[in-house]
């Protein structure tokens, strides 16, 4: 045994003993082990097998939440309700207030739900006789049509510039205020694991097989990473559209962490898209410090119905695929330096809840801003002017220096 190794084991272990009085071997077994487990008799565990079946006999874990959370059976097939926030009432006269302050008289969404967000702003800017129109990208087809419904009921197609389901397919004229309201961490991360005997960077992904309703997941090999267009090789993911540098994950032996290239993919996509003059404004849930490091998985999925909200236990999170309500929330440190990678300046942070309400009055940007100890954070660039799209983009991994101000 190496010596990272051992002392990993002794700290590992002294520290759950303290915290639950568990055993090395038991948490191993919770945690830091690959697991098999029976799926439900459902048609979505039976559309998950076919896929698998389509796809060389394995999916990534990518893939198999998308199918679970966006596929014909998924989650959000049949409660798409559910997933709804209460952003709208509280944003819409912000978000008039935001683009009458830059000069926009379009806006657009990615994740816009059932379209409530734009139907309440727009309403806002005809009572303020103020032209404004929008678009959105929306990968759920019922929120599409719910989109579509709602904006007909309140009579505002013709101000629809877009609606579709990727930004790939999205055209852009006008610079805009462009929102992600609580889509980002709906996106399905890979997850990346460590598979060497000692402390360093992912080398991997963790993938399933699933054969006859047993899913088992396995270690994907180079040749299947290779299969779908990634290498990861010394803490740098590369899927041939981004190279990211994971190179600070320093995770413990079998530790995963959940990281979505695609979101990285939308961002980066969103901002080739806009005219250079546009902003970015982010209001998500973000994870401002990482708990207790080396005893849990990083980043691992959050059940929005649970009162503990970190899935730790990932066999009963199997068994209970389409009935949960899962979101994928990022560190805000990892998601501020990916943006810096993509060149790109945050004007303004804070906490989601005191900056709607603060910035539907203010004549400009408040110039201090700070990084919250609450969870829900909003985040507006300034435009994206000079947006110099590095090779490598950064996801840093750093603990430190967390609640810092950013502009201090
Ligand atoms: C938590 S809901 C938020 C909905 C709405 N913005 C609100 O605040 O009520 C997340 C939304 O993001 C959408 N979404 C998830 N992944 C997406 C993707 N890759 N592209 C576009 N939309 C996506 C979901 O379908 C859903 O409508």
């Amino acid at each position: 045994m190496g010596m990272w190794r051992f002392l990993e084991k002794q700290w590992s272990q002294a520290t759950l003993g303290l915290l639950a009085g568990r055993t090395i071997a038991s948490y191993e077994r919770d945690f830091f082990t690959l697991k098999t487990v029976s799926l439900p008799k459902t048609q979505l565990a039976k559309d998950l097998e076919k896929l698998c079946k389509e796809k060389d006999g394995f999916l990534t874990l990518e893939e198999f939440y998308q199918e679970e959370l966006y596929g014909e059976h998924g989650y959000y097939a049949t409660k798409y309700r559910n997933v709804l926030t209460n952003t709208p009432p509280r944003w819409a006269h912000s978000m008039l207030h935001l683009c009458k302050l830059f000069g926009y008289h379009f806006f657009a969404e990615l994740g816009p739900g059932d379209g409530r967000l734009a139907i309440m702003t727009l309403i806002e800017a005809e009572k303020a006789k103020y032209d404004l129109s929008w678009g959105g990208v929306e990968i759920a087809a019922p929120m599409r049509e719910a989109i579509t419904q709602n904006f007909k009921k309140y009579g505002f197609t013709a101000k629809k510039e877009f609606l579709v389901s990727q930004v790939k397919d999205m055209k852009v004229k006008d610079p805009c205020l462009f929102i992600f309201p609580y889509g980002l961490d709906s996106i399905s991360p890979e997850v990346f694991i460590n598979t060497s005997e000692h402390l360093d960077v992912p080398d991997s992904l963790v993938g399933v097989t699933i054969e006859k309703g047993i899913l088992t997941e396995i270690i994907l090999s180079p040749k299947q990473l290779a299969s779908r267009g990634v290498s990861i090789k010394k803490g740098i993911y590369d899927d041939g559209k981004i190279q990211v540098d994971l190179s600070s994950w320093k995770l413990v032996p079998m530790q995963r962490a959940y990281i979505a290239p695609k979101v990285l993919h939308a961002v980066k996509d969103v901002v080739e898209k806009l005219p250079s003059t546009s902003r970015l404004c982010i209001i998500d849930e973000f994870r401002t410090d990482r708990g207790n490091y080396v005893s849990s998985h990083l980043l691992a999925p959050r059940n929005l119905l649970a009162t503990e909200r970190d899935c730790v236990d990932l066999v009963d999170g199997y068994e209970r695929i389409g009935k949960t309500d899962y979101y994928f929330p990022f560190y805000l440190k990892s998601f501020l330096g990916f943006l810096k990678s993509l060149g790109i300046e945050v004007e303004y942070v804070d906490s989601e809840y005191y900056a709607a309400q603060i910035l539907s009055t203010v004549k400009e940007l408040p110039k201090e801003t700070k990084l919250p100890g609450a969870y829900s954070q909003v985040i507006i660039t300034a435009p994206l002017k000079g947006k110099k799209l590095a090779e490598k983009l950064d996801f840093p991994l750093d603990p430190s220096d967390l609640r810092t101000r950013i502009r201090s």
